[in-house]
């Protein structure tokens, strides 16, 4: 179990933003790994949503319930010891503020997480206001949101025209001042994420969101090269480094010194 006094925490990313540290996030499932990825200097580990296809083997993360977030979670609490745990809310798990209290309380009590995350715009703006009024902290997610993605229409960059792209700056607004402590921005162009990431005094964290974002996260699976047919937006690090342990830290390195996202994994 962790140690608070040890535990990265919501202060501490805003401090981050604030002397241009740049926020290193991987996603783990389990205790093994979240072990290694703690070890190696990660601020952010997620118990991504993502489980339902890396994990679970589905085709999306729509069939991924609550209690699978809150066994992963609570699997990989035991081994976060210093980097701040954040948890998805799942598909349908926060339709009402009501619903989103009494699941984020289960995801924090019984998963141990420190934040949660859910996707959605300015219309998530009364669920995100009564989380943060109980004392919840809230990842907002932007962009590509892989729970809509048959509302979507698949997995697409998002914010392209200036219509849908001026939508997002004025939502990214809308959830940081109704109580969002961070934003995730995911399949964003880089002049769009570098916009948002400076209009907002809360952390932006990017996956294919260009180098400008506050931090960067990637799904393990895909920076361990075991996904197959992995996004154009990620990267394999265990391809030139012999092992996990290694590939982990040469993440952290690149996302804190700049080196990634490289031009060919960011979208114009
Ligand atoms: O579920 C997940 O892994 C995510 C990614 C965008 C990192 O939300």
């Amino acid at each position: 179990m962790a140690n608070m006094a040890h535990k990265t925490t919501i202060k501490t990313l805003y401090k981050m933003k604030q002397e241009g540290e740049k926020i290193a996030t991987l996603t783990a499932y389990d205790a093994s790994f979240a072990r290694i990825i703690d070890e190696q200097g990660v601020d952010v580990i997620l118990v991504g949503d993502s489980l339902g296809m890396v994990i679970q083997g589905h085709d999306t993360t729509i069939p991924v319930t609550v209690d699978d977030m809150i066994y992963h979670t609570r699997t990989v609490a035991r081994q976060c010891k210093k980097a701040l745990l954040m948890v998805d809310l799942p598909f349908m798990s926060y339709t009402s503020p009501h619903q989103a209290v009494e699941n984020a309380a289960r995801l924090m009590q019984e998963g141990l997480a420190q934040m949660v995350k859910l996707e959605g715009g300015a219309l998530q703006a009364e669920t995100v206001r009564k989380l943060s009024h109980y004392g919840v902290p809230v990842c907002a997610h932007l962009g590509l949101q892989p729970q809509s993605v048959h509302k979507q229409g698949g997995y697409r960059v998002q914010g392209k025209d200036q219509k849908s792209a001026l939508q997002m700056i004025e939502d990214a607004v809308v959830l940081q001042d109704v109580g969002a402590d961070a934003l995730l921005l995911e399949c964003v162009p880089n002049l769009l994420a570098q916009e948002i990431s400076s209009n907002l005094s809360i952390p932006t964290i990017g996956i294919g969101a260009g180098p400008h974002c506050d931090g960067q996260v990637l799904v393990l699976h895909d920076m361990l090269g075991i996904t197959p047919s992995a996004p154009r937006f990620t990267k394999d690090f265990l391809q030139q480094n012999g092992n996990i342990a290694e590939a982990i830290k040469n993440f952290v390195t690149a996302v804190k010194e700049g080196t990634f996202p490289e031009d060919k994994h960011c979208f114009i």
